[in-house]
């Protein structure tokens, strides 16, 4: 199957130019100005740009957290991520506590087995029981699977918590295997003491989720992480950051060149803690963590996204429905699952009001959400980019398109939408994922199962274009 993509305005984190992409089995074969090629299918991408498929390296899609389960599955996610624009994710394998990474690696596979993903899917390995003369030892062999990325909480007491302990030997054992570690920052003891306080003095409402886990929190785990990451010699990335506090420990890494890196996520841009006092237990649908935090936090992180202080935007897609799900919490804010969803509106958001209202230039947006998550991820240059070899995950972006965000036109199976009747200028024509067409005219013409999984290079090793491996070896 070869497909022609006409006259498009080719924008990647580098490049922007008109030209034509032909892509033949599956990949970027040529790129130029007005090719003379037959196709099996022609894409008139006059007026539209053309970038590489966006990648989100953190999603939680058929999870059990929180009492509950998130409520995607492999399809409905990866269905809502490709009508939004993402041709890949990377989701989070959990090691339940008891069981070993191959059990939980194994659990992952059934999941995407059963729900077959209509796009490409990598794991995480979330780890949550590291033990000497087991686990400990076993971690290093989990790389060897592709996933090439350890996940830590350093929050969520008594659940998925783990100690400094457990998380300086997994990021020696990263600094020897080459994975990267990945850290929930967030002070888990000090939050665990404020929460229990707060529910003694009888406050069990939504917005108590956000008042017992103040920004110094996130800031000072962040810190913590950093240091022990530099001691360890792992390099590190910090997952949600969502806070001036958060933000200022990364940038005093980073102008010091250590390999430290750190992503927010969509909501923390657009909702702040003010939402988690709507009447009702509408406060509910925004209990997610880190919290939303005061509002003057939003410019600082916009800040930190263009002057590459952050370097990815993800969705940390979480999805629970409300009430039924969110409602297990109603009369305690500490037992209302802690998620929420946005994976098929991040590109719409952060076109509107990144690219659009002119905070960030349309390259950096393509490094938002795709290069930089390829670059760090392993997934470079397979994806991330459009070039000869490269994966034709591919979208046409129709600069004019008008949509309005809404849980009645969204594909994931959650009830509601945190962004709720924003209207957006720009969106998806066409998806592709190495060169099968997804979506087009609205519609999703692939079946489930056009997504693979992927086996993911080490941090800092560049996953080559299919088939070349073998030539280079
Ligand atoms: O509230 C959130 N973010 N839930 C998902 C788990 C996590 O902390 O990333
Ligand atoms: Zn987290
Ligand atoms: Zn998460």
């Amino acid at each position: 199957m070869s497909v022609l993509i006409k006259g498009g305005r080719i924008v990647t984190a580098a490049d922007d130019y008109v030209g034509d992409v032909f892509i033949d089995n599956g990949t970027v074969s040529l790129i130029g100005e007005s090719l003379d090629v037959a196709a099996d299918k022609v894409i008139d991408a006059a007026g539209k740009l053309v970038i590489p498929g966006a990648i989100d390296p953190h999603t939680h899609i058929e999870l059990p957290f929180g009492g509950t389960v998130t409520c995607d599955d492999f399809t409905s996610g990866t269905v809502s991520a490709a009508f939004g624009g993402t041709t890949s994710l990377v989701d989070f394998c959990f090691q339940m506590p008891g069981q070993t990474f191959s059990e939980a690696l194994e659990t992952w596979h059934e999941k995407i087995d059963r729900c077959k993903p209509v796009i490409d899917v990598g794991f995480h390995m979330a780890i949550t029981d590291l033990r000497e003369g087991g686990t400990l030892e076993d971690l290093a062999k989990v790389p060897d699977e592709g996933v090439t990325s350890y996940k830590l909480f350093m929050a969520y007491k008594g659940a998925v918590m783990v100690d400094d302990e457990t998380l300086f030997k997994a990021m020696e054992v990263a600094s020897d295997t080459g994975a990267l570690v990945m850290v929930h920052a967030e002070n888990g003891d000090a939050i665990d003491i404020l929460v229990k306080r707060a529910l003694s003095e009888g406050h069990t409402e939504p917005v108590w989720h956000a008042r017992t886990r103040p920004p110094e929190t996130e800031g000072e785990a962040t810190n913590r992480a950093i240091q022990l990451a530099r001691v360890a010699g792992a390099p590190l990335y910090v997952v949600h950051v969502s806070c001036k506090e958060s933000i200022e420990p990364i940038q005093i890494a980073r102008d010091k060149g250590w390999d430290v890196h750190g992503e927010t996520c969509t909501q923390y841009l657009f909702i702040d803690e003010s939402a988690l006092e709507k009447p009702d237990f509408e406060g509910g649908k925004y209990i997610y963590t880190p919290p939303p935090r005061p509002k003057e936090n939003q410019e600082h992180l916009w800040k930190a996204l263009s002057t590459d202080v952050l370097s990815v935007l993800s969705t940390d897609h979480c999805p629970f429905n409300w009430p039924e799900q969110k409602g297990l919490g109603r009369d305690d804010f500490s037992k209302i699952p802690n998620g929420g969803p946005g994976i098929e509106n991040r590109l719409h958001m952060l076109y509107e009001f990144g690219v659009r209202s002119g905070r960030i230039s349309l390259n950096r947006f393509v490094e938002l959400v795709s290069t930089n998550p390829a670059k760090y991820f392993g997934l470079y240059p397979r994806k991330g980019t459009i070039a000869p070899g490269s994966d034709a995950d591919i979208v046409v972006w129709d600069p004019n398109k008008k949509l309005t965000l809404s849980a009645s036109t969204h594909h994931s199976n959650v009830n509601y939408n945190l962004f709720e009747g924003t209207e957006v200028t720009g969106a998806p024509a066409v998806v592709l994922v190495r060169g099968q067409v997804i979506v087009e005219n609205d519609e999703l013409v692939a079946q489930p199962g056009a997504g693979r999984f992927v086996k993911r290079a080490r941090h800092g090793e560049e996953l080559l274009p299919a088939g070349r491996e073998a030539v280079l070896a």
